[in-house]
Parts: structure tokens; sequence; C-alpha cells
């Protein structure tokens, strides 16, 4: 008979689980979930090696074991922490945990432009979350801010390097998922940054799951970049086959123009799991497969109804009657107008997903003509 694995009791925020040796604090914590998870910004649990670089992920160890139930003197990064059989840790119960928290969001965003208006993560940024969550309402930074000279890294990918975080996910899905990698972190300290070496394209089959692991907006979608705000568009899982990837997507949808393509997100932002395996997804079905006709659509995502992306869109709503004509006694309405009579912004006629990059007000002027 096979033995029976021992497992580790960890009691998180005063909830006990049993998990299997090995398994780190924040893993242990994703199985309680809810409030109880402490954010990650570096960890992402299908690259392997990532963590251990933000300190988003910092708790309190009020008991380290049953062996040997002394606190640990400092507060830990779950991420590269284990548990221990009866370890007790605090997250949102410590009121150090919630102080270092924040200072690590002041300190992240100390070099990060509050540029949200404009950027087009916004919507699905955890530095966005976390700055709610954690944010001070003012800086008490007078100096510089970093600066870097622009770089183009290629057709599909945007570099923003004064919104990265030096996360390193990106330098580890291009060391894991493409056959070579060309770019990394140079240099050190306030100067290091993500560049590639000599202004080189980074140009590789899966090049684009980057845009997926970043938590900020330094890496963007070239071909969706300034084409509309994520919390307009409709999300749909779809799928074709591909013979490079699962084929399995989100398309976000505005009417039927498929604005962007990305991998399926689990409810910790990170590509979802099939047979076993992280569902990345190839730059052929991203960037080429922009029409509702390549793919066999699925239904609506589920997001998270706490997401912006999820406001105004209730499956299964009922829609309320229609009272207008009843009280106008069958007259048109005069002050109603249609929008796209007075303005040429959002002209129907103009289909997002087909223009060369991003939208500008010349789109709309071209058509005119
Ligand atoms: S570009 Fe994005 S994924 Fe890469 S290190 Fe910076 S924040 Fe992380
Ligand atoms: S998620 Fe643990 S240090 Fe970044």
């Amino acid at each position: 008979m096979a033995e029976e694995k021992k497992l580790f009791k960890v009691t998180i925020d005063n909830i006990t689980i049993e998990v299997e040796p090995g398994t780190t604090v924040l893993n242990a914590a994703r199985k309680i979930g809810g409030d109880v998870t402490p954010p990650a910004m570096c960890y992402y649990s299908k690259l392997q090696g990532s963590g251990g670089k933000c300190r988003t992920c910092l708790v309190e160890v009020a008991a380290g074991s049953a062996a040997d139930p002394r606190p640990m003197p400092k507060l830990v990064a779950s991420c590269r922490t284990n548990v221990m059989d009866g370890m007790v840790v605090k997250n949102i119960t410590s009121d150090k945990v919630t102080d270092a928290r924040n200072g690590v969001v002041e300190f992240l965003l100390i070099n990060h432009p509050l540029d949200c208006p404009i950027c087009d993560q916004a919507g699905e940024c955890h530095l966005q979350d976390l700055g709610y969550e954690h944010g001070k309402e003012g800086t008490r930074y007078e100096f510089k801010r970093r600066t870097f000279e622009k770089e183009d890294i290629g057709p599909y990918i945007q570099l923003h390097m004064t919104r990265c975080i030096l996360c390193y996910r990106c330098t580890y899905v291009a060391d894991q998922l493409t056959d070579k990698r060309v770019h990394g972190i140079l240099d050190r300290g306030d100067h290091a940054e993500i560049s590639t070496y000599i202004s080189k394209a980074i140009d590789n089959d899966f090049s684009g799951n980057m845009i997926d692991v970043c938590p900020v907006g330094a890496l963007t979608d070239k071909t969706f970049r300034f084409k509309n705000r994520v919390w307009f568009t409709k999300p749909v899982d779809a799928h074709r086959n591909c013979d490079k990837c699962c084929g399995k997507v989100t398309l976000w949808q505005r009417g039927d123009e498929v604005l962007r393509v990305t991998a399926r997100k689990d409810e910790w932002g990170e590509v979802q799991n099939y047979d076993g395996k992280p569902g990345w997804i190839c730059n052929d079905c991203r960037f080429h497969k922009k029409k509702s006709s390549d793919w066999v659509i699925e239904g609506l995502t589920n997001i998270n109804r706490h997401s912006v992306i999820g406001q105004g869109k209730y499956p299964g709503l009922v829609i309320p009657k229609e009272t207008i004509a009843e009280v106008m006694h069958g007259r048109d309405p005069k002050l109603l107008m249609d929008i796209h009579d007075i303005s040429d912004v959002n002209d129907p006629s103009v289909d997002l997903s087909l223009i060369e990059g991003p939208a500008t007000s010349k789109t709309f002027e071209k058509n005119e003509q």
C-alpha cells in the first residue's frame, strides 16, 4: 500500500489548511484564496525561478513551526518561504505587514509615472490595484525621476521602460519559452533597465507572452495600442486549431471587432493551465488572427466582479422595457441624438482592429475624405 504523504498544517490569518511539504506560504494562501492571499508582482507560478524581487508578498511569521514556535525576526517574502508544520502566518491581520507593503508600494511608485489615463494596461494593472489599496495620496520623493532612451523592440511589443518595476518575469518568459533570448536586464541599481543588446527586435513565436506576464504597462501589445480602453471591450473565450500553441484564448471585442487577443488568465492574473501545462499562446494567434471568423467563440469570459473590466457586462441581464415611445405617445424624441451625427470619434465605419498601429485623430480624418 502506498505510504500516505504527511501534510503540513499552516495557519494563515487564523485559517488553518493542510498542504504538501515544499509548498510556499504564498501558494498555501492561494489555496485559501480571497484577501488572505498576498499580492505578487514578480512571482509567477508558471515561470521557474520567479519571485523574490518585488517584496509585495511580505508576510509575518508569528510561529516558525510546531517544533520551534518562535516568531521569525523579520517579515519574509511569502513566494520564497516554504511552510513548516505548525507555522502561523499573518498577512492582512498584521499591522507590520500593511505598513511594510505601503512602503514597498511607495518605492515601486517612486519612478513609475502616473500615466494610467493613457496607459493601455489601465484596468488590468496589478500596480494600479496595489496603488489604490496601499498607495499614499502624495509623493515624498523630490528628486529627478528615471528616464530612458526610447527603444524600439520590434513590431509587436511596445516597451515603456519608465513603467517597468524590474520584476524579471519577461526575461523568464524569454529564457523558458523562446529558443533564444535577445533581451534582459542591463546595468545595475537605478540604472537597471529592460533592453535588447544592441537594439535588436524581439522576434520569436512565443515572445508575445511577455505582454501577458508583465504586471504593469511596461510591455504592451502594439497591435492594440490606444485602440480602446480595456473596460469598454467585451472579453470572450475562444479557440482555434493551432499547430504551435494550445489555441485557447480570450478575445477582447468591441461589437464584432476583435481588438486584442490574449492568453486566458486565472484568478491570480496568470495564464491558465490546460492538461497540466500553462496555456501560452503563439504570436500567430495573438497578433494575426484578429477576425471573429478566425475563432470558435465559446462564451463570455468570467471576470472578477470587482474588476473594472466586468463593469456593465452582466450575462443573463434582463434589459428593462423601453418606455420612451410610451411616454412620448409615439412621437420621436427631439433631444436624443445619434452621437455619430455629431462627433466622428468612434465612427462605426472605422474598423479599429484592421488599422495599422494606434488609432489617432487622423484615422477618423482620413475616413472623411
Ligand atoms: S518589462 Fe514588465 S515583465 Fe519585464 S521586468 Fe519590467 S515590469 Fe517585469
Ligand atoms: S511576489 Fe514575492 S517578492 Fe515578488
